[in-house]
């Protein structure tokens, strides 16, 4: 069945260019109608330019409906005026896909303050205060769908990433708690792990990898996320027209007991401790503590 979003009013950040740009066409394609948001600006966060505007005269030209926006999602008021103006002229914000993003890489060891807290501001901060700024529209219209945009350096690192990383895995753990806060309203949140040719990627891939690695392909799994039949707290990753799923798992792991020899008998359990077979997801963080609760009756306990 043909995926469509007629009706819906669609808010894409850093939509000026890379995915973002192909996420909003797409949307748009598809029937909604879109809000570019992008100040513009270099790879780094300096700058402005008007990206957006390009964008949405694209998006026109194809037929569509969408406004450009230039808030920075570092700015919560100006977000908050961002969302007041797409519904003062649709009536309702349906998707919020949090793309926009900045790198200022380098190892930890070189890595200033205000480069680490600059990383998050965008990333993560301005992903708060765009979903904050849509949350209760969406909880009072009872539908509601919610992309943030994680990365593999989230999930499993990368050199001379750790503001990147950090921020990115943040996203996954906010998408977790919103998803289940969301899920009686009708909202749907997840991530989306990309791998794309854009110019964060384009001096870190060799050309024969970037010409697979079109925005595009991204932007085909992003539309299930934000369609009728998304999927709830799932991580997509996403590249060169490959899909695949991330999973934070647990292991069965071991009952170690305490005592003053814990320690050691932790070292000497600690391949056991780390066995994956029967690894699994848990639905919430609660289901921790109840587990190793459980484990922990079974064996002191009488039975
Ligand atoms: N390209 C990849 O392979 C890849 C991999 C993992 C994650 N990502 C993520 O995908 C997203 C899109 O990145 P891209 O690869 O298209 O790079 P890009 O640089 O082309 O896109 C990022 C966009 O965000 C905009 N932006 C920057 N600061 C902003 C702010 N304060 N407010 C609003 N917009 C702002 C930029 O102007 C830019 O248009 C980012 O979140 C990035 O971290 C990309």
């Amino acid at each position: 069945m043909t995926i469509r979003l007629d009706g819906r009013v669609a808010i894409v950040t850093g939509a000026g260019g890379g995915l973002g740009r192909a996420h909003a066409l797409l949307l748009a394609r598809r029937g909604a109608k879109v809000v570019v948001n992008d100040p513009g600006g270099a790879r780094d966060g300096s700058g402005s330019g008007d990206a957006a505007s390009r964008v949405v005269e694209e998006i026109e030209a194809a037929g569509g409906e969408a406004i450009a926006d230039r808030a920075s999602v570092t700015d919560s008021a100006a977000v908050e005026r961002m969302v007041a103006a797409a519904v003062e002229r649709w009536g309702r914000v349906d998707i919020l896909v949090n793309n926009a993003g900045v790198l200022r890489d380098k190892t930890f060891a070189k890595m200033t303050l205000e480069d680490f807290r600059f990383v998050l501001d965008v990333h993560l901060m301005g992903a708060v205060h765009c979903t904050k700024a849509v949350w209760e529209p969406m909880r009072e219209q009872r539908w509601g769908r919610v992309v943030f945009t994680s990365s593999s350096t989230g999930l499993w690192g990368n050199f001379g990433q750790s503001n990147y990383g950090t921020a990115k895995m943040a996203l996954v753990g906010l998408m977790q708690t919103l998803g289940l806060e969301g899920e009686k309203y009708g909202i749907r949140v997840n991530c989306l792990a990309p791998s794309a040719a854009t110019r964060m990627t384009a001096d870190v891939l060799p050309a024969e990898e970037l010409a697979l690695l079109a925005p595009e392909n991204v932007s085909n799994g992003l539309l299930h996320l934000v369609s009728e039949a998304a999927p709830n707290r799932a991580i997509l990753c996403a590249g060169a027209g490959s899909f695949e799923r991330a999973y934070v798992t647990i292991t069965e792991g071991a009952f170690i007991g305490g005592g003053e020899a814990a320690p050691e008998r932790v070292a000497g359990s600690f391949d056991r401790i780390s066995e994956r077979t029967g690894d699994r997801v848990l639905d919430q963080g609660m289901q921790q503590p109840a587990y190793e609760v459980s484990r922990a009756k079974d064996a002191l306990l009488p039975a």
